[in-house]
């Protein structure tokens, strides 16, 4: 594996390997005894990031020092792009200047691919687009799979705004190739023309795909990228496709919630639901333990790239 740009195509033993080494830097990060073995001393990794980032971004800035790398960090905003430069020239300037890995946030699907194309350098996707962002879903996985303690025949609910979501895309590429069953579930406006080629189960009823899941992964309405038209109101959208409280008790107690992040708290997912701490044998809110095994996967990811074994 040269780059990692997307989930699709991804062979389960790669997912599992990948799985397995952020498992282990998990337990590192929980013992948080703070050192890890230099794997990548000396080696300096380019963050390069033309979107808005808080967990991603931190997340591949702390894994890296973990490991012994160096971070340098581009925002499109302070760049040479503000005077027109084009992407390949703003990664073959960096490349020119020896950086030995690229992480790339871009909101053009397809970027991550396009800028592996023109580099000899590993490209790490931090999501581009609408496209994939593989690194949220290894760690949506990795959270599904120290819960569960397998991935095989679990069933996993992808609720809300589907169509804008390159999180559900790699979730539903990565999940399916390790033997999940998933659903998607939001307003048809909200749902790719074609999602069914994707085999996946369709509910347009929360009530139903409550009912039916092992495990939820809710999605933020993304706002900036839905230019309107798509629901009636902010207000009927978390009525209809909010998870709260009166929904998981009415219907399901024990399910555990993911979501990547950032929320907005009160319209896909209630505050209660967000910060959802319950007592053993009632599934908690998965949201921080999320971050967390963020890091654990970029390590692993960043590990497994640029240490060349
Ligand atoms: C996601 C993203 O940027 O794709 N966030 C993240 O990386 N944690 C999801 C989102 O923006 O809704």
């Amino acid at each position: 594996m040269k780059h990692l740009t997307g989930l699709y195509g991804l062979p389960a033993s790669s997912l599992e390997e990948l799985l397995d080494l952020s498992a282990r830097y998990r337990a590192g990060l929980l013992r948080e005894s703070g050192t890890f073995d230099p794997v990548l001393a000396n080696r300096r990794i380019a963050l390069v990031f033309f979107e808005n980032s808080t967990r991603t971004r931190f997340s591949f800035e702390l894994a890296a020092r973990n490991l012994g790398a160096g971070t340098l960090s581009f925002t499109a905003a302070a760049s040479s792009v503000t005077k027109g430069e084009t992407l390949s020239d703003t990664i073959r300037n960096l490349e020119a200047m020896k950086v030995d890995a690229f992480v790339l946030r871009h909101p053009s699907s397809g970027a991550a691919d396009f800028v592996a194309s023109i580099t000899g350098r590993p490209v790490i996707n931090a999501g581009d687009g609408t496209h994939e962002h593989p690194t949220q879903a290894l760690l949506d996985i990795l959270t599904l799979r120290e819960y569960f303690g397998r991935i095989a025949g679990l069933r996993v609910m992808i609720l809300g705004d589907i169509l804008h979501s390159r999180v559900a895309r790699s979730n539903i590429f990565g999940l399916k190739t390790l033997g999940a069953e998933i659903a998607v579930c939001g307003p048809a406006t909200l749902l790719p023309g074609r999602i069914d080629g994707l085999g996946v189960k369709v509910f347009t009823s929360i009530d139903e795909a409550i009912s039916w899941a092992d495990a939820a992964i809710v999605l933020r309405l993304q706002l900036e990228r839905a230019t309107g038209g798509y629901i009636p109101s902010l207000q009927e959208y978390s009525s209809s496709y909010g998870l709260t409280d009166e929904k998981l008790d009415r219907l399901r107690k024990h399910l555990p919630v993911l979501h990547p992040g950032p929320i907005n708290r009160e319209i896909e997912i209630s505050n209660h639901v967000a910060d959802r701490i319950q007592p053993p044998g009632y599934s908690s809110s998965m949201l921080m333990e999320q971050v967390t095994n963020g890091v654990a996967v970029r390590m692993a990811v960043l590990h497994r790239l640029m240490d060349g074994r």
